[in-house]
This record gives C-alpha cells, sequence and structure tokens, in this order.
C-alpha cells in the first residue's frame, strides 16, 4: 500500500490536530476505507496516540474500518425510514447480496451498511448507492437498483 497520498493528506491539512477528522475523511476517500497502515501514519504525523486516532475512526459511523466494494450501499434505519419500511428494504438487501451491514460481498462489488438518519426524511425510506440518493424506497426499487448495477435482469442470485 502506497501510504505517500497519507503524508500528502496531513501536510495539506498543515498537521494540524484539530483537522482530524477531516484528514480521515481524506484518507477514506481515498481508499474507500480507513486501513489500519494510514491511521497509523495519521498517528505519528499527528503526534497523536494510534488508540485516540483509532478512536475517532470508530466512533463515527461515517468511517469504516473495513475494505469497501465497488458499490456502497447505505440504508437508513432512523426512525422516520423504520416506521415507512426500511427493516423490509433490509431485509430484500441482506437477501440479494447475502451479507450483513457492516460486511462486503466476497466478489468485491457491493459494500452494505446502515444509519440512523440520511438528514432526508421527508423522502424515507431512504438509500443511498454510490452518493447518489434514492427516496420513497421500497424492496422492490431496491431489487431493481441492485440488479441493474449487476446488469443481470433475473437478480444476482444465481
Ligand atoms: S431517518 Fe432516514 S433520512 Fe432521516
Amino acid at each position: 500500500m502506497d501510504l505517500k497520498t497519507v503524508d500528502l493528506i496531513v501536510d495539506r491539512h498543515q498537521e494540524k490536530r484539530t483537522a482530524l477528522i477531516s484528514i480521515l475523511h481524506d484518507v477514506q476517500d481515498r481508499y474507500k476505507y480507513l486501513p489500519i497502515e494510514a491511521l497509523k501514519v495519521v498517528a505519528s504525523r499527528l503526534r497523536m496516540d494510534i488508540n485516540e486516532v483509532y478512536g475517532v475512526a470508530t466512533f463515527y459511523k461515517s468511517f469504516t474500518l473495513v475494505p469497501q466494494g465497488k458499490h456502497s450501499i447505505t440504508l437508513c434505519l432512523g426512525t422516520a425510514c423504520h416506521v415507512r419500511g426500511g427493516p423490509k428494504i433490509l431485509r430484500e438487501l441482506k437477501s440479494l447480496l447475502r451479507i450483513e451491514p457492516g460486511q462486503t460481498t466476497p466478489d468485491k462489488q457491493f459494500s452494505l451498511n446502515v444509519v440512523n438518519c440520511l438528514g432526508v426524511c421527508a423522502i424515507g425510506p431512504v438509500m443511498m448507492v454510490d452518493q447518489k440518493f434514492y427516496g420513497e424506497m421500497t424492496s422492490i426499487k431496491a431489487k431493481k437498483i441492485i440488479e441493474k448495477i449487476n446488469n443481470k435482469p433475473s437478480g444476482v442470485k444465481s
């Protein structure tokens, strides 16, 4: 793994500890997750304890320490989305992808995550795929979106 990018990111934030969260966001944008090696570099460059950096990385739901798939699926299960059918959509996604939230499919195509709010409650239930919001989601719509990405009209199950 080329960690020079991590050094460049820390440089861009002028090695400021107060920029830790921004630095972690930039690192995650680059690698699509937070590799432990990158966290060690960040800790060293900011002269912080690795446990402190790790604590921040694991505290915020927006960070992941697990390698992500090519496509990121985030389902909201906050109250507004939950009462409008979020759990049924989650069951469909788990069945289609055969993974649990927080996991990536073995072929590294999809990662599935759940969050408590995506900030667009009015259009819930909401699913976000590769940074694009899909509102008024249903399990049928979710299945079609996955199928479209997979380009397999008959579904991802084979
Ligand atoms: S509760 Fe789902 S977007 Fe807010």
